[in-house]
């Protein structure tokens, strides 16, 4: 059953994900054959300096040097900082257009606003995914009423936001997410698990460390293999490293784990209501990756299983200005989107939320 391993299934069966980029110290902004005299302070005087030396006093440069600041963003040449400034104007006027119209979602500047999407695609985003596996799920629906809204973190049972850095490891997080719930929501107690096992570990079923996976297919894992580690005994690299997995250390073990039927909204919201969070999956679109509040819609996204790219965590849905929506947790740290959280517009599978999800039973 796991052991598809064609090439064709490596190409189909990945979940290679958008990656937040992890916003490092500010430190020497230049080389030291740059002809500009190099800054080695973390202070934004220096930095503001700087930029206006090398983008010379016009519009928006004091603000590139906060955003630069702020993310420690480090450009090595003039030229690259000249490079740089001009993608981050045509952010800045992509997020101005947009919030003009009104829409129900807003964009703003984060630490993706000097990408291009094409980059940002390029290195954080991978081949368009397959995750049909899921084509009939095994969720059972009840007659429960549902709750008109839900938030699980009000119940104290979703852990803190995490950050992927550079790594397509989105699944890892989207796994661990649900896991660290169902484990608060079963045992009373948080835990926080390990990401880097599942990329170091995972690979037999059919998940590809830093290139993508699936969370149903690393609850599978975690199923047969007897546990996953603790964050603090496994620690996150961010990078794919040789499995030193011991099973001594494991925290959590996986009993089951459930597949929502592709697509079937109401089943999620079944799940997410009456059950706990739940390992989803989207296509990240252009434009998404400046999101900042709001909820997201789009009529550009797929909900095909090739389309999705992103896995994340549901936590709950509610109805913001008559647009009901699900709220999801996100691994691109707390400083992005909604404290790290964004809300999808629910009801039209939009961007393939509801085309691979699944969510572990650890008790
Ligand atoms: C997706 O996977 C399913 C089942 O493994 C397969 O039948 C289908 O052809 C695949 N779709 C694509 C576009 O590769
Ligand atoms: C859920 O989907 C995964 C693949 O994504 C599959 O391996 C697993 O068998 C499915 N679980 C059930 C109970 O059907």
């Amino acid at each position: 059953m796991a052991a598809l391993s064609t090439v064709s299934a490596l190409v189909v069966l990945i979940i290679a994900c958008a990656a937040g980029v992890r916003a490092t110290e500010v430190r020497s902004t230049f080389a030291d054959e740059n002809p500009i005299r190099q800054v080695v302070s973390d202070g934004l005087r220096e930095l503001e300096t700087t930029v206006l030396r090398v983008i010379g006093q016009t519009r928006h440069a004091r603000t590139f040097a906060r955003f630069a600041h702020r993310y420690g963003k480090r450009y090595e040449t003039a030229d690259e900082m000249k490079h740089r400034f001009s993608i981050f104007l045509e952010s800045l006027e992509t997020i101005r257009s947009h919030n003009k119209k009104g829409l129900s979602y807003t964009l703003g500047v984060n630490e993706f606003s000097d990408m291009t999407f094409e980059e940002f695609s390029k290195q954080k985003l991978g081949a368009a995914q397959n995750c049909s596996a899921t084509k009939s799920g095994n969720h059972k629906l009840t007659d429960v009423v549902l709750p008109l809204t839900q938030d699980w973190r009000k119940t104290g049972i979703v852990s803190p936001v995490k950050n992927q850095g550079s790594c397509g490891s989105c699944w890892t997080f989207s796994t661990t997410g649900a896991l660290e719930a169902a484990y608060a929501q079963a045992f009373g107690k948080s835990v926080s698990l390990s990401e880097q096992q599942l990329v170091d570990c995972a690979r037999d079923f059919n998940n590809f460390g830093c290139n993508g996976g699936l969370p149903s297919q690393a609850y599978e894992y975690i199923k047969y293999n007897g546990g996953l580690d603790t964050e603090e005994s496994y620690p996150y690299t961010g990078k794919d490293g040789v499995c030193k997995y011991k099973s001594e250390n494991a925290a959590v073990k996986v009993i089951d784990s459930v597949n929502i039927t592709m697509g079937a909204e109401d089943e999620l919201k079944h799940a997410v209501g009456v059950v706990r969070p739940v390992s989803v999956a989207f296509q990240v679109i252009n434009g998404f990756h400046q999101y900042t509040g709001g909820v997201f819609t789009s009529d550009v996204c797929g909900n095909d299983p090739m389309d999705v790219n992103h896995a994340v965590v549901a936590v709950g849905y509610g109805v913001e200005n008559g647009v009901p929506y699900w709220l999801i947790k996100n691994s691109w740290g707390a400083d992005w989107g909604l404290n790290g959280y964004f809300k999808m517009e629910m009801g039209k599978n939009m961007c393939g939320v509801a085309t691979c999800a699944s969510y572990p039973v650890v008790a």
